[in-house]
């Protein structure tokens, strides 16, 4: 959707305004407790205890983010383990002024040398004892999510796991189940659950400031197509893979990829192209904005799903630059998927369904990544994780629209509801205080928040195995509901840890 600057800045300012007005008296309260934005809205404390000794095991280009974005009150990095050298070196000089500054300047280098590096998670794991380790956070390609988190629990670590959370809800299961067995923590990182952007949002749509929510588009459009461009294709174009490609190679040559997994070298570093590694355009990106969608709808579980996904573009003679004819992908480039969720009366009234639709594309970037969210009575849109705009549907006695100004009163029934302003002018009430503040995508919060959990004893974690597994079921069915060509209804026991279902495995899902 796109906005003029101007429709913007009133949409931003609207959000806050109605974010201080509704939220004034838990702002005030949470301020009190005085540690920092992520600990006053998400319920933790500043740690009592030493940091916990954490090492980090995939130090590409998350794993970076991560660590430079990792909480040093809470957090102190003892190991780091990656299968790249080029990785791990780039993991202490840096390799983006802000989004991957590296240890030397988040720590300081001499702090920074003195922490330990390996060539694998398993080299790691053999050194726990004398490293002191009590967690780790889990970095790497999807195919090796579940075997490295179920090794690092048997080994007895916390584990803070990369999304998706899993390729299939069978290994999702044996997370849980091994967590909950051996008493560890297992965190999974949507960070979304620790935006306050979205904590705030969340909190409009829960108490009903947009009416009755009918439909959520999300998207995250991207432009791959020029040639030799393409942040998936980093054997070929990746700086940082380069380096590597002998050392890899040696690798795929010695068996050691195959036992971890990796059909090659190739694969390991194009992980997200192929299916036996990855999990296409849903897994990567359309599970985060489904964990949002159903946050926005309260946290509910989908009714059913189907969709179109095809690989329309790349390998194709003749479509698009020559590098890409070429291109011998897996994954679809394009998807276009339709859940339908629950609305508050469905057990009722099973026309009360809430629709959200979700479309990724890697030829095209018009409008930028995000959720809208469409109520009878207003409208909240969510941009690339950093800005929240509102909204407000016009009505016989009071306007709306892009350029209005709105506030939030009291309702004659009671509850709030949005109401304008007389003219469509700027600034009103609360001044979009906020607006300009510098966002958090919410890394350091889910950070934070783990060690919290791990020192207090507290398994209050917002993004738990079983939040987490929810969010697979939504991603791995979309994509069996693409791939078998058919809507696919979703069955409670998915969901349910002590349960065996899965989508994978349903007779109903895979054999009708
Ligand atoms: N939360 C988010 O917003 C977000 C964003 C991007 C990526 N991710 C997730 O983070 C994970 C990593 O993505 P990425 O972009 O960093 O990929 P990447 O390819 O850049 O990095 C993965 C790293 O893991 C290493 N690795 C692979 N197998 C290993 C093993 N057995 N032991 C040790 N190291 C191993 C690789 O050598 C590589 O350096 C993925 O699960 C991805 O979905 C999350």
């Amino acid at each position: 959707m796109l906005l003029t600057p101007e429709q913007e800045k009133i949409g931003r300012e609207n959000f806050s305004d109605a974010v201080g007005v509704t939220r004034r008296d838990f702002l005030k309260g949470a301020a009190a407790v005085g540690a920092g934005a992520g600990a006053m809205y998400f319920g933790y404390e500043k740690l009592k205890g030493k940091p916990v000794r954490t090492a980090f095991i995939g130090t590409g280009d998350e794993g970076n983010v991560l660590i430079s974005e990792h909480p040093t009150d809470y957090m102190e990095i003892v190991a780091i383990a990656d299968l790249r050298p080029a990785n791990l070196k780039r993991t202490f000089t840096g390799s983006h002024p802000e989004a991957r500054r590296g240890l030397n300047a988040v720590l300081g280098a001499a702090k920074a040398s003195e922490i330990r590096t390996f060539a694998s998670h398993r080299e790691l794991l053999a050194k726990k004892d004398e490293l002191g380790l009590e967690a780790v956070v889990i970095a790497v390609p999807l195919n090796q999510h579940a075997p490295i988190a179920l090794e690092c629990m048997e080994a007895g670590l916390h584990v803070l796991c990369e999304k998706l959370m899993a390729q299939n809800i069978t290994d999702c299961k044996k997370m849980i189940r091994t967590a909950d067995s051996k008493g560890l923590l297992l965190a999974v990182g949507h960070q979304r659950h620790y935006s306050v952007l979205y904590e705030n949002a969340a909190h409009l749509t829960g108490m009903g400031l947009l009416g009755d929510i009918k439909f959520i588009r999300a998207q995250w459009h991207r432009n791959n197509s020029f040639p030799d461009s393409d942040a998936w294709r980093k054997w070929d174009y990746d700086g940082y893979a380069k380096p590597d490609h002998e050392h890899l190679l040696k690798l795929e040559k010695d068996g050691v990829l195959k036992d971890l997994g990796y059909e090659s070298a190739k694969q390991l570093v194009d992980w997200r192209l192929y299916n036996s590694t990855g999990g296409g355009l849903m897994a990567e990106l359309g599970s985060h904005q489904m964990d949002a969608a159903s946050i926005f709808l309260g946290k509910v579980h989908p009714v059913a799903v189907q969709g179109f996904g095809g690989r329309n573009f790349y390998g194709i003679q003749g479509v698009g630059p020559k590098d890409k004819w070429t291109d011998d992908r897996e994954i679809d480039d394009q998807i276009f998927v339709t859940f339908e969720f629950p609305g508050k009366h469905y057990s009722e009234d099973k026309n009360d369904l809430a629709i959200v639709t979700y479309s990724s594309m890697s030829t095209n970037s018009w409008e930028p990544y995000g959720e809208a969210v469409f109520g009878s009575r207003g409208t909240i849109v969510m941009k690339t994780e950093k800005e929240a705009l509102l909204y407000k549907e016009p009505s016989k006695d009071s306007p709306g629209g892009f350029e209005q100004r709105i506030w939030v009163v009291n309702s004659q029934e009671g509850g709030s509801v949005l109401d304008s302003y007389e003219t469509g002018a700027a600034s009103g009430p609360g001044g979009g205080a906020g607006a300009e503040e510098k966002v958090s995508r919410g890394y350091r919060e889910e950070m934070e928040h783990f060690c919290y959990c791990i020192r207090s004893g507290e398994n209050k974690l917002r993004c738990p195995g079983k939040v987490a597994m929810a969010d697979a079921i939504m991603a791995l069915t979309a994509n069996l509901a693409m791939k078998l060509k058919k809507r696919i209804v979703f069955k409670d026991e998915w969901f349910d840890p002590a349960s065996d279902a899965a989508p994978e495995t349903d007779e109903q899902v895979i054999n009708s």
